[in-house]
């Protein structure tokens, strides 16, 4: 139950974009949209593979290329093309199975004759292949007739900053085609192969510079199903050195292993997927579809055979924010991959070392020491983020913002995600491969970022951005303070750590950063840094030094101010920038990222005061309300909170422009927040690096929750009723695991299971 996803709705423009995104098939390598077979540019098709950028010229910004689409297909008959959008059609529908990774369409065409063709077709990017796209079609009509079908590879592709290929070379190697090109700025080679079978006879190809296709004539009985099949290989040189002979080589693996193998091999790898990490809500069973979709989504884009790339904040899904990895992977994302696949978090953070290179280069630019990385980072490190990063709707003037410059917090936010990734698996090797390192540079960076103020008598950031990108340039974000004390703290606790149990390899590093004395300064200055405090009339913690004394209107009333929907709130002139409207949780967030330090006061103080002054216009903003309305008991607003997370790409209604700039596509940081709502909100499990808290709040409908968690190489199976919670080690235990529940500190056993009663909270709606 709740596994497929279906969509019978009309296919105008609009609808047909967020289908794209809703129906993407991924395998961390291709990401391949949503759109119909027949589709073309116009459509917003785009096969995505990870790590491959290109700058299409001076002044346009860089980003993923989209590559030549294997997967097109299109029926004629009585020398019209069938196109499910521009009808006559009797029935459609599209559909996605989540536990196996496969999207089906089927739609009944009907011609001006009567005659009704059905078009059902099945894809998937293989699991166990990752170059691999497959496809099966089967067509049947209802009169014996012709029918002409088109199949091949279309590289005529949508680009938002294009075109990025060159030099195509269409090639025909029967049963074979293929296109190649290289992009633009570097020359990578990349290459498409199709290889196709059809009972149909007057096989011709066609080929046009971007294009090639072949055409096949098929004379069908009426009542009899024909099918077809469809390989197509996809490689770039960042990959593979000879493209074209890898997709040969691939196709003709593909032809040999057959459709049926390959699409068994996927479907178990995806169910064996599931198995580690599918959380099972009991009595929703729309919260369940919704959760379950975000996963998917999560799993579909997340690297698993390489350490080079990481999520960019739009998945695969397209070009959109120039395929740019933000600090949504690291602080959204990381705790669903740490607890459940901790391999694929440990590659995550390797891209982050990876980069290193560029995030010095960045540091030095702006005249700071150590790792300031990218807000928007692609293959190198290098920040993708322009200067002017958004149109101003009105006047069409591109606007200066500062998030490239000012929000150092992702400096914070990386090492904050390598204390988290250590905590929550034990593993330390990451720490010895580059880690610490990352951890070091970054607390170096914030070294040289701080002032010290005579005043306070304490180190302050001045002149930064929060997570709130509507206040720039502020000082003592308070999110930020925090972030960067913690990178400090944790920068001396890696360094004891190392030094404790891998001495010669820590004073190596010491010695090739020169970091002895920075390590001395960081000592002396971790307990001086000016971290924002609550009012102790109020409670409220001011988001940024003179944050309340800004002008206070509703957020309604200063939403019917815009002139344009699509107008940006922020920036010199934003209608938010004086005053305290927020875009995305920012305090609250921070309240969420270290919850032992704050009372239950504290964060129900904050949480009612921010609330209703955010605008939750990020998608990263939602499930941190939800997270703390759980923590403070407030379980109607954290269910709500929660669903809007889990369900923005299934039935919600994401922005799609800021100016007129289109920002469509996936939003993987929240389907990562869904999953840490309903774990750490809902579910009340908290990991603090020793202890395994557990106070559940179940929302009303749900009866029951299952899932598995991974704490320190420990799978857990962890069920959660209205009365009780149990905990059952998948296999006897490596490490001693104590758990809170209801206050209690109790032992897990090693094997056999932990089942201890508490009391359900009340659920008022
Ligand atoms: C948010 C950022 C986020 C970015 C990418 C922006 O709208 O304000 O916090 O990193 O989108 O998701």
């Amino acid at each position: 139950m709740s596994w497929i996803i279906t969509e019978t709705r009309q296919l105008d423009e609009k609808a047909s974009d967020r289908l794209g995104n809703k129906f993407l098939v991924g395998n961390g390598y291709i990401g391949y949209r949503g759109t119909l077979e027949e589709h073309a540019k116009e459509r917003k098709t785009a096969t995505i593979a990870a790590g491959l950028y290109d700058q299409a010229g001076e002044g346009l910004w860089r980003e993923p290329v989209n590559l030549p689409n294997g997967g097109f297909l299109e029926l004629v008959y009585q020398g019209r093309p069938l196109r499910a959008h521009a009808g006559p059609v009797e029935e459609h529908s599209q559909s996605l199975d989540l536990r196996h990774a496969v999207h089906e369409r089927m739609t009944v065409f009907t011609a001006e004759d009567g005659n009704r063709i059905t078009l059902r077709a099945k894809r998937f990017v293989s699991a166990t292949r990752r170059h691999l796209f497959c496809a099966q079609y089967v067509v049947e009509t209802s009169r014996d007739c012709e029918l002409i079908i088109h199949t091949g590879i279309d590289g005529d592709v949508w680009d938002l900053n294009g075109p990025h290929l060159r030099d195509f070379i269409t090639a025909v190697d029967d049963p074979l085609i293929s296109i190649s090109a290289r992009t633009g700025e570097k020359g990578i080679p990349v290459s498409v192969c199709e290889y196709f079978v059809c009972p149909g006879r007057n096989h011709v190809f066609l080929t046009e510079e971007r294009r090639i296709l072949r055409e096949f004539l098929l004379q069908t009985r009426a009542g009899q199903p024909y099918t077809l099949v469809k390989f197509a290989a996809i490689h770039t040189g960042v990959d593979t050195p000879d493209p074209p002979a890898a997709g040969r080589s691939l196709c003709w693996e593909a032809i040999r292993t057959g459709f049926d193998a390959l699409l068994k091999d996927h479907r178990q790898y995806w169910e064996a997927r599931w198995t580690d990490c599918d959380l099972q809500i009991l009595g929703d069973s729309r919260a369940q579809l919704a959760l379950r979709f975000s996963l998917y989504h999560l799993l579909a884009i997340a690297p698993v055979e390489t350490d080079t790339v990481s999520i960019p904040a739009r998945g695969l899904s397209g070009q959109v924010y120039k395929g740019g990895i933000f600090w949504d992977t690291e602080i959204f994302m990381l705790p669903f991959f740490a607890h459940e696949f901790p391999e694929i978090a440990r590659n995550l953070l390797m891209y982050r070392f990876r980069t290193l290179e560029g995030a010095r280069r960045k540091a030095r630019e702006y005249g700071y020491r150590g790792a300031f990385y990218a807000w928007e980072s692609q293959d190198t490190g290098d920040d993708a983020c322009t200067l002017y990063n958004i149109t101003d709707i009105h006047t069409g003037r591109p606007m200066r913002t500062y998030f490239r410059d000012k929000q150092i917090h992702i400096s914070a936010d990386i090492p904050y995600a390598i204390g988290e990734y250590f905590s929550i698996t034990g593993d330390d090797s990451l720490l010895l491969e580059g880690g610490a390192e990352v951890v070091y540079e970054c607390a170096r960076f914030f070294l040289s970022y701080l002032h010290y103020s005579p005043d306070r008598k304490q180190y302050e950031f001045l002149d930064v951005t929060g997570p709130d990108e509507y206040h720039e340039r502020v000082h003592n974000n308070a999110y930020t303070n925090w972030m960067a004390a913690h990178t400090f703290a944790l920068c001396l606790r890696v360094a004891a750590h190392l030094q404790k149990h891998h001495p010669a390899p820590a004073k190596a590093l010491l010695q090739k950063l020169g970091f002895r004395k920075d390590l001395e300064a960081i000592r002396k200055t971790v307990r001086k840094i000016y971290q924002p405090a609550a009012d102790p009339r109020t409670s409220v913690i001011p988001q940024f030094d003179g944050y309340l004394q800004l002008e206070d209107p509703p957020l309604a009333e200063l939403l019917r101010l815009r002139s344009d929907p699509r107008e940006y709130l922020g920036g010199g002139n934003g209608l938010a920038s004086n005053t305290q409207i927020l875009k995305q949780a920012d305090v609250i967030l921070a309240l969420c990222l270290f919850p032992e330090r704050f009372a239950r006061e504290t964060v129900s103080a904050n949480w009612e005061y921010y609330e209703p002054r955010t605008e939750q216009g990020s998608s990263l903003s939602a499930c941190s309300y939800s997270i703390a309305a759980a923590g403070i008991g407030k379980l109607a607003e954290a269910y709500e909170f929660f669903m809007t997370a889990a369900s923005l790409d299934l039935d919600g209604d994401p922005k799609q422009y800021v100016g007129p700039l289109y920002i469509g596509g996936t939003h993987p940081a929240a389907s990562g927040g869904a999953w840490m709502a309903a774990v750490s909100g809902l579910c009340g499990i908290r990991w603090s690096g020793k202890l395994l808290t557990i106070d559940p709040r179940l929302p009303a409908p749900w009866s029951e929750v299952r899932l598995p968690l991974l704490i320190r190489g420990d799978r857990l199976q962890i069920v959660i009723t209205r009365k009780d919670v149990t905990l059952r080690p998948m296999q006897p235990l490596q490490h001693k695991v104590r758990v809170r529940i209801r206050r209690k500190v109790r032992t897990l056993p090693r094997q056999g299971t932990l089942t201890v009663e508490y009391g359900a909270p009340e659920w008022r709606s």
